[in-house]
């Protein structure tokens, strides 16, 4: 039943823009659909979108405790532009406190078992319980970053998170048109990007790429290409 409403979603939605497509959902299905931003540079896109469109939407990040001072800053950054308070969700202190006490503080790098814990615990649970109540999320993904996200549609069945639908408005463009619309709009954006950081997550597990180089080859740089995923975008 929902893959026929994905299906139908994604054949209504064919050519539309992003704009069209968070228009239609963010009307269709007010208050029961929640936007996850990273602050990446797709997500401040989005953000602006969504603000003009419902500035009453639900907007919320996860803060893994690990995140960059640059991250930070644009949180508030992005409030002050868009007089919005994005909803902020943290990691269950006892889960986090028992998996460094066992597995040390920068566990991640020891194993890709560890580094999957640790994104389970700050980044997989804290997300469930953002999306609680909700039935639609939205995210900030592009095709092109990764050949982990080939496949993805504007519309798709999110398995992971209990069915719900995810949209991916932005799934389509291309980084110069993210970055033609940031600067056009003038859209608060992450310092971290004019120093090599196309893509950011957790300080310790993001570095700054060569030119040429992997959108997302600075994210857990140790790892191979086809697991970089921390578990929120598994298919
Ligand atoms: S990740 O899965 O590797 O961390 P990436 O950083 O590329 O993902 O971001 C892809 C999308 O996942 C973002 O556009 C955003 O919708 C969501 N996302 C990733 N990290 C977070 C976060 N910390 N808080 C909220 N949403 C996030
Ligand atoms: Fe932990 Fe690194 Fe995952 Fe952040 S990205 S939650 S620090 S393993």
């Amino acid at each position: 039943m929902q893959e026929f409403i994905v299906q139908e979603h994604n054949v209504k939605l064919k050519g539309s823009s992003p704009e069209e497509v968070l228009n239609y959902f963010l009307t269709e299905y007010k208050g029961n659909i929640a936007f996850a931003s990273s602050l990446g540079a797709e997500d401040q896109v989005v953000t602006h979108m969504i603000v003009s469109i419902d500035p009453s939407a639900k907007i919320f990040t996860l803060d893994t405790g690990r995140l960059f001072p640059e991250t930070y800053d644009l949180i508030d950054r992005t409030n002050s532009r868009y007089k919005i308070k994005m909803e902020v969700y943290f990691p269950a202190a006892k889960k986090v406190e028992k998996m460094v006490w066992e597995k040390g503080i920068n566990l991640f790098y020891e194993s890709i078992e560890n580094r999957k814990l640790c994104c389970h615990i700050r980044k997989i649970e804290p997300l469930h319980r953002a999306l609680e109540g909700f039935d639609f999320w939205i995210t900030g993904l592009r095709r092109e970053q990764s050949v982990t996200r080939n496949n993805n549609a504007v519309v798709e069945l999110d398995n992971n998170n209990h069915g719900r639908i995810k949209i991916n408005p932005l799934i389509n463009w291309t980084e110069k048109q993210v970055w033609d619309y940031i600067e056009k709009h003038k859209i608060p954006y992450n310092k971290l990007h004019d120093k090599g950081f196309p893509s950011i997550g957790c300080q310790p597990c993001t570095r700054a790429i060569e030119p040429g180089d992997d959108l997302r080859a600075g994210r857990w740089w140790w790892e191979h290409p086809e697991l970089k995923e921390c578990g929120l975008h598994q298919k």
